[in-house]
């Protein structure tokens, strides 16, 4: 398994936890784990931690996955300090993810999958569709498609480099609306919209079961 890292890497060895409070719809996303009875929930691109740590305080079962090192020491201790446990792994999300078909009720990734141009970040989704349940609950948030300036360099279509600055060398996919919806093609999008990092906010359920764990809340 690769444990290649990334820019992001140096910023958390810098600066230290970066993010503290979770994202803005992270009690949402709570309650509707709670509401489905899930159990199981993977932190994709979990980052310094500050949702494991929420996951875990909220009483789920929490695995993070991310790779940068920094990440990785820093949700430790902040494990620690809170007197909670999770299962960290440290690989890329570009790898086969380390977790059996179906292990997840839920998946979340907030600022992560669009390191990567449009193949890879295919590829992650698929990883992503193989380990959840049938029925369990997509939270993911990527970037809005905005004008890039001349600091970038362009890999394809709305896939850019940033040439200088923290992330330099770290690609980006920005999306639209329409390609977000695309790449989950194969999900029951229940929502998208903007948040106040300029980022899509995507929950979704993976194809509802009429075999798989969660029932669909219309019964259907
Ligand atoms: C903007 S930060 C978001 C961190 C976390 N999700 C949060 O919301 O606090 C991006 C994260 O993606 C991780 N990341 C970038 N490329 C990755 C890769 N190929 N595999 C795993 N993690 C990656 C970085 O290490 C970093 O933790």
């Amino acid at each position: 398994m690769s444990q290649s890292t990334n820019a992001w890497d140096e910023i958390f060895a810098r600066e230290g936890r970066v993010f503290l409070e979770p994202h803005e719809d992270m009690p949402k996303v709570i309650q509707m784990l709670q509401d489905m009875g899930a159990s199981t929930v993977l932190d994709l691109g979990s980052g310094t931690g500050r949702h494991v740590v929420y996951l875990a305080q909220s009483g789920f079962s929490v695995f993070g996955l991310d790779n940068s090192l920094e990440a990785m020491a820093a949700t430790r201790q902040w494990l620690a300090d809170e007197g909670l446990e999770a299962d960290l792994r440290l690989q890329s999300m570009t790898e086969r993810f380390p977790y059996e078909d179906g292990f997840f009720d839920a998946v979340v990734s907030v600022q992560v999958i669009h390191h990567a141009d449009i193949a890879t970040i295919r590829e992650i989704v698929a990883e992503i569709s193989r380990v959840l349940k049938k029925g369990g609950l997509l939270f993911v948030t990527v970037p809005e498609l905005r004008n890039q300036g001349e600091r970038f360099e362009q890999l394809e279509p709305n896939t850019f480099v940033p040439l200088d600055g923290p992330e330099k060398g770290l690609p980006h996919h920005y999306f639209t609306p329409e390609e977000l919806q695309e790449v989950f093609r194969d999900y029951d999008i229940v929502d998208i919209h903007l948040d106040g990092w300029e980022h899509y906010c995507l929950t979704a359920f993976k194809e509802w079961a009429t075999e798989g764990t969660f029932a669909s809340p219309s019964g259907s």
